[in-house]
């Protein structure tokens, strides 16, 4: 828990979208978290000690009769508390409301009005300028009997009760989702109620550099600490930050697996070693990665090999520096928040994403993860705090396998070199086209088939390729990007007259779900 800011605490039900709530605070400046439900009791509560409260929504109904709810000391803390959908029904549950099982479900948009009792303008300062407010539900149950406090200042069709307040005790309560992109002026509500719960904004990145730099030196001492760099923003942001902390106690390791695109372990280790000054150390892995892929066709067996040759080249080298104490990794917020799970049952594994897990224990290290508290878009505003080129805070993901799961079927050099051309004068084209920063991720994939093509007056027979470009906000889901066909032609002509051994190329418009960003 960061002890050094205002805190909001965020109790989770369940709701696929919670973490959209402390994205929109933390986007002005509030710190917040996310703790499940069954993890915040009374003694919690003491620890924490929040400003305010919101109570997420979720699947659950309060009817049932083991309903998820919030301590009740939540209500007696004397700080506003803000209920959203199955927030809204638990908080009028137990404060001495009705709630019942909707005659109507109501999912998507709706439209709310403000009633009569719409006096006070603290919470929906800026709402209803046009009347009505669009906003987007999902509920079955509703609340049909308000506790004893509130008034309605708001009602959609199928919602009586869309709004209510306590303006007394300061208690919100809404039956929609004001933290969603459906809601347009959804987060005005939640930054209306932070500025009445007396937050001032406290949480920036140029603070937290400070308070970061400041907490790594009293955990580590004097102590060794190695960091895994992939070249990655979490990563490089990661080593940057430990750098300006504890100087020459950092020594990097990149494993370079012969899986990059082109030219990129050259410039990663050029702005780290040169640029920097930070001890890195380039292990030039290529044939032994290349050697253990060779026949391998599997995408999991060709992940596992990957993730497990990592492993031991990252311990290799750092026995070689000898007495490190500590590990740095760039585990991320999204990574950390533990999800409430209803269910119960194991997730199904998609796909086995390769990290350095497991070597902590292995090597009897201690885990540094300075970007813990952070989600993307902060990382990549602390990167610009402390400097860090903006080639590399703007980068598209990239994968820790590499180029190995871009080219489905046996990864030859041979055709990683084609790959890669490919995929420089793809990229080069989204460049050129000012587009680069509006794409999640954009790459090349090179399809294991050969086919028939015409150049000149001569037959060719070189290998199909699929362009692959989305937009997306975590990774989690994402959609195709909408190039013209224009671009799409250009691009497609320049591949096939610039990269020996393609003669076809096509655009992956699959968005995910159904498909994955990646093809393997
Ligand atoms: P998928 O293909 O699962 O990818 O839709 C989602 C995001 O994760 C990246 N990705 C990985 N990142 N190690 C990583 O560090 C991995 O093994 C890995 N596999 C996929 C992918 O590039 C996309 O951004």
């Amino acid at each position: 828990m960061n002890t050094e800011h205002q805190r909001l605490l965020i109790v989770d039900f369940g709701s696929q979208v919670t973490q959209l709530i402390a994205r929109r605070l933390r986007e002005v400046d509030v710190y917040c978290e996310i703790h499940p439900f069954n993890a915040v009791d009374d003694a919690f509560l003491d620890r924490f000690a929040p400003r305010a409260v919101i109570l997420s929504g979720g699947p659950a109904s309060v009817l049932d009769a083991d309903a998820p709810l919030p301590p009740m000391k939540v209500y007696e803390l004397g700080v506003p508390v803000l209920g959203i959908c199955y927030g809204q029904q638990a908080m009028m549950h137990q404060l001495g409301g009705t709630v019942e099982k909707g005659h109507h479900r109501e999912f998507g948009r709706a439209f709310v009005t403000p009633t009569a009792a719409h006096t006070s303008d603290r919470i929906f300062r800026g709402l209803f300028d046009s009347g009505k407010e669009e906003v987007w539900m999902s509920h079955g149950d509703r609340v049909t009997e308000l506790a004893p406090g509130f008034t309605v200042i708001g009602t959609s069709r199928h919602a009586p009760n869309a709004i209510v307040t306590d303006e007394e005790r300061n208690f919100f309560a809404v039956q929609f989702h004001p933290e969603v992109h459906h809601t347009p002026n959804g987060r005005k509500i939640l930054q209306n109620f932070v500025r009445l719960a007396g937050f001032t904004g406290d949480w920036t990145m140029a603070a937290y550099k400070d308070e970061a730099i400041a907490r790594i030196r009293a955990q580590v001492g004097d102590g060794k600490v190695i960091c895994g760099l992939s070249g990655g923003v979490d990563s490089s942001v990661a080593a940057v930050l430990l750098h300006e902390a504890i100087g020459e106690q950092l020594t990097c390791v990149f494993v370079d697996h012969g899986l990059m695109r082109a030219g990129e372990a050259q410039e990663v280790v050029t702005l780290f070693r040169d640029h920097y000054n930070i001890p890195l150390i380039h292990a030039d892995e290529a044939d032994l990665f290349l050697g253990e892929l060779r026949g391998i066709t599997d995408p999991e067996q060709k992940r596992k090999t990957i993730g497990r040759l990592f492993i031991d080249v990252f311990q290799k080298h750092s026995d070689a520096i000898g007495g490190a104490a500590f590990l740095a990794q760039g585990t991320l917020y999204p990574d950390v928040i533990e999800s409430v799970s209803f269910s119960g049952g194991p997730s199904v594994t998609i796909k086995s994403h390769h990290n350095v897990g497991g070597l902590p224990e292995k090597m009897g290290l201690k885990l540094v993860e300075p970007l813990r508290e952070l989600f993307k878009d902060e990382v990549r505003e602390l990167g610009r705090e402390l400097g860090l080129d903006a080639r590399f805070i703007g980068r598209h993901p990239f994968p820790g396998p590499g180029l190995a799961i871009r080219c489905p079927g046996e990864v030859t050099p041979e055709k990683l070199e084609i790959l890669r051309r490919a995929d420089a004068v793809f990229i080069d084209q989204i460049r050129e086209h000012d587009l680069y920063d509006e794409i999640w991720q954009a790459f090349v994939a090179l399809l294991p088939v050969r086919t028939v093509g015409v150049m000149g007056d001569a037959r060719t027979y070189d290998y199909a390729c699929a362009l692959r470009a989305v937009t997306s906000v975590d990774g989690m889901t994402a959609d195709y990007y909408p190039f013209s066909h224009e671009f799409l032609g250009e691009t497609a002509t320049r591949i096939i007259n610039e990269v020996e051994g393609i003669n076809r190329v096509t655009y992956d418009i699959t968005s995910k779900p159904p498909g994955t960003i990646e093809w393997e």
